[in-house]
């Protein structure tokens, strides 16, 4: 190595890579749960008949805490996610924690922490998870009466640190992202149905994600809700059981709404949507990117620029927007933060 050349600073680590080094955990078991410990991240014990391993009984959610200039930090819209997850604990028939508890053991996880958080445009990435543990090869169609729930965190960076690119998208026509009564359902079995096709898309069209549209109607990507944008107006799916119900989907909606959008949530065709991408914008909105915009659509055979074919200004400047509330550079008119 030639002793001339400075030193680089390294590269961030890839968004979820690393964990802080604290985790909340908690164990149902005899019909109720148990204290959570706090506990020093580190491998957890199972049978190898655990339920989840065998019957996929896991659900989870993804949430950011953002440290503000004045040192505090700042949890974004949790008592939605928590909402979500109890709800994809229903769904699924795993004991359901409580929201109380919930959020007592995020809040404790965040607070032991509080020295991990990344400053702004960074964040804490908040993981809870909760997973069948009953041993019991035998119980496929028997829930589990025992479940783990963890409350793990994991510092992410600057998601845009090489600048925004416009992301190309391939639209999936035939395969379906999940079972539809399940799309609503944050659990991991849906993330491992997108995978094939996922990786097919990127293999033989050199695309980034999938937006998944069985039958022609637009539905969502592999890990992010779809938005059409244009001056004025968005549309998106309304909401139902096939996709998840992304919680900055309805951020950026709400705050839409109220800068004078208007806002249609509805059922749409592929075609509408080419037909919208000669002249608009079109972007995947969730809690990792926030918001990040399309450039090319690949169709029925070819490429459809979106727009110019860049990231548009309405992405732009809505993303802006939210950020500002999240990084507390804008009032917080909706009561969507909790102070830790
Ligand atoms: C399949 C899917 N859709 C949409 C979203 C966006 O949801 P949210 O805005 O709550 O992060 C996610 C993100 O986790 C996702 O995995």
């Amino acid at each position: 190595m030639n002793a001339q050349v400075q030193p680089q600073t390294p590269p961030r680590p890839a968004f979820g890579s690393v964990l802080t080094d604290t985790m909340a955990v908690a164990a149902f078991r005899d019909g109720q749960w148990t204290q959570h410990e706090l506990r020093k991240v580190g491998p957890i014990e199972l049978s190898p008949a655990a339920h989840v391993l065998h019957y996929s009984s896991t659900c989870f959610e993804g949430f950011k805490a953002y440290k503000w200039a004045d040192g505090s930090v700042n949890v974004f819209r949790m008592d939605r996610h928590i909402a979500r997850l109890r709800q994809s604990a229903r769904s699924l028939c795993l004991p359901e924690p409580t929201a109380e508890q919930l959020a007592t053991m995020i809040l404790a996880v965040i607070d032991r922490v509080r020295d991990q958080v990344p400053e702004a445009p960074g964040a804490l990435y908040l993981r809870p998870l909760l997973i069948g543990t009953t041993p019991n090869i035998g119980a496929a169609a028997t829930p589990p009466a025992e479940a783990m729930l963890l409350v793990m965190a994991s510092p992410v960076w600057d998601y845009f640190a090489g600048g925004m690119k416009p992301l190309r998208i391939y639209v999936e026509e035939q395969a379906t992202r999940c079972a539809s009564h399940l799309g609503m359902v944050k659990t991991g079995g849906n993330y491992a149905a997108a995978m094939g096709p996922t990786l097919a898309a990127r293999r033989a069209h050199g695309v980034d994600q999938v937006l998944f549209c069985p039958g022609g109607e637009v539905q969502e990507t592999g890990a992010a809700n779809f938005l059409l944008i244009r001056p004025g107006h968005i549309l998106t799916r309304s909401l139902d059981s096939t996709f998840l119900h992304g919680v900055t989907r309805d951020s950026l909606l709400t705050m839409a709404r109220d800068l004078g959008y208007r806002v249609e949530e509805r059922v749409f065709t592929v075609e509408e949507m080419l037909d919208w991408a000669k002249t608009g914008e079109a972007a995947l909105s969730g809690t990792a990117a926030v918001l990040a915009g399309v450039g090319t659509l690949v169709a029925r055979g070819s490429a459809h620029p979106v727009g110019g074919g860049d990231v548009g200004p309405e992405t732009r400047k809505l993303r802006a927007a939210l950020v500002a509330i999240q990084q507390g550079e804008a009032a917080d008119r909706y009561g969507w933060l909790h102070k830790v």
